[in-house]
């Protein structure tokens, strides 16, 4: 035979091991519920997990794979948009830019940020050429120009959190890649039903440290030194405020990595900073931070970029009142108050604030 006509009879042969792409593309609304998985058969940590929903600040979303989140069964896609519909929420891109590798947070919120535009795809499944899946390929986001996709790249506990890399972008972060994906639309009753390692509805391990002492909401003047209303004292129960601490999105240049207190998380609609020093203190860390009226972050450490300022006029940006308690405050909008465990039997101040 012809070497040629060998090549042939090979590629025929390929081809009909394909799956069978339908001739009509599918539609960019799909109704049924659904659920995502991401593929990238070349790199395991990601290849094939499911993303989850982990409540954060204000009822949006945030987008994870891996042990963080609530597994998700009911998506939506409406006009190429993704929707989540129990708590009214869509993906949408913008927030946590990173200057090291230009890409930008995808998450759910209802609220207007620009959404995240998807164009549903048939395609054959890497890990099973037969099988024809649907998969939403990225196609820009409002007021953006199209191309780029979307990527996951290593957030804390072992999870992924969903980002987006834009069009012409070359640039990668070597200690925290962002690993482009492909989303693949599965039906609601596939996959793990893997969950979060802190479930959102989890008690604190113990609540055995005292209340705390100060819930004064007066606001400061300037010539107070240490204005008791801006944050709680909770020198009774062990912890020293120490300021009110940057997220990554609040560093100026932002630093690398993100979270201030990456090691735990832990979120609940009734936290009051007494939850989250038991919390963390129970989980053996000495750092706790409240953020976002209803987060709780733990670490043994922060990077110096993140120290906070001792300035009366820095404690404003931990203005939102605790989920759980309206008279303290519980960090802002990426600004975390920030409480380190004093010596046992050592001395337990606060900063002093000027
Ligand atoms: C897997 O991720 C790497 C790193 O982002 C990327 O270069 C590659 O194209 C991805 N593979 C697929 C099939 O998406």
């Amino acid at each position: 035979m012809h070497p040629k006509a060998v090549l042939f009879l090979a590629g025929a042969a390929l081809v009909s091991a394909q799956c069978t792409i339908p001739e009509t593309p599918p539609s960019d609304t799909i109704s049924a519920p659904f659920r995502l998985q991401v593929q990238n058969a070349s790199r395991p940590e990601v290849h094939d997990k499911y993303m989850n929903l982990f409540l954060a600040g204000g009822g949006d979303r945030h987008l994870f794979i891996g042990p963080v989140g609530d597994p998700t069964f009911d998506l939506t896609l409406v006009d190429g948009v993704i929707n989540w519909g129990p708590a009214g929420v869509r993906a949408v891109i913008g927030g946590e830019f990173s200057e090291v590798d230009h890409t930008t947070k995808m998450f759910m919120t209802g609220r207007g940020d620009p959404r995240a535009i998807f164009e549903p795809t048939y395609a054959c499944n890497p890990d099973d050429p037969t099988e024809t899946q649907v998969e939403l390929r990225f196609v820009t986001w409002q007021n953006q120009p199209a191309g780029g996709w979307i990527c996951v790249r290593h957030a804390f506990d072992g999870s992924h959190e969903f980002r987006y890399y834009p069009p012409g972008n070359e640039l990668i972060d070597v200690n925290r890649e962002c690993i482009k994906v492909t989303l693949v639309v599965r039906p609601s009753g596939s996959g793990p039903f893997t969950s979060t390692v802190i479930p959102s509805s989890t008690p604190p391990a113990s609540t055995s440290l005292s209340s705390i002492s100060t819930t004064s909401t007066t606001a400061p003047t300037a010539t107070s030194t240490n204005p008791p209303g801006l944050f709680a004292d909770m020198t009774s129960s062990g912890f020293r405020f120490i300021g009110c601490a940057p997220e990554e999105r609040r560093v100026v240049p932002p630093d690398f990595p993100g979270r201030t207190l990456p090691s735990v998380v832990w979120g609940d609609d009734a936290m009051t900073n007494a939850k989250c020093m038991a919390f963390c203190s129970n989980a053996g860390y000495t750092y706790a931070g409240t953020e976002w009226s209803r987060e709780c972050w733990c670490a043994n450490s922060y990077a110096a970029t993140r120290q906070p300022a001792t300035t009366v006029a820095s404690l404003a940006n931990c203005n939102f009142r605790c989920s759980g308690a309206t008279g303290e405050f519980c960090g802002g909008d990426a600004w975390l108050s920030l409480y380190e465990k004093c010596p046992v039997g050592g001395p337990c101040e606060n900063n002093v604030f000027s």
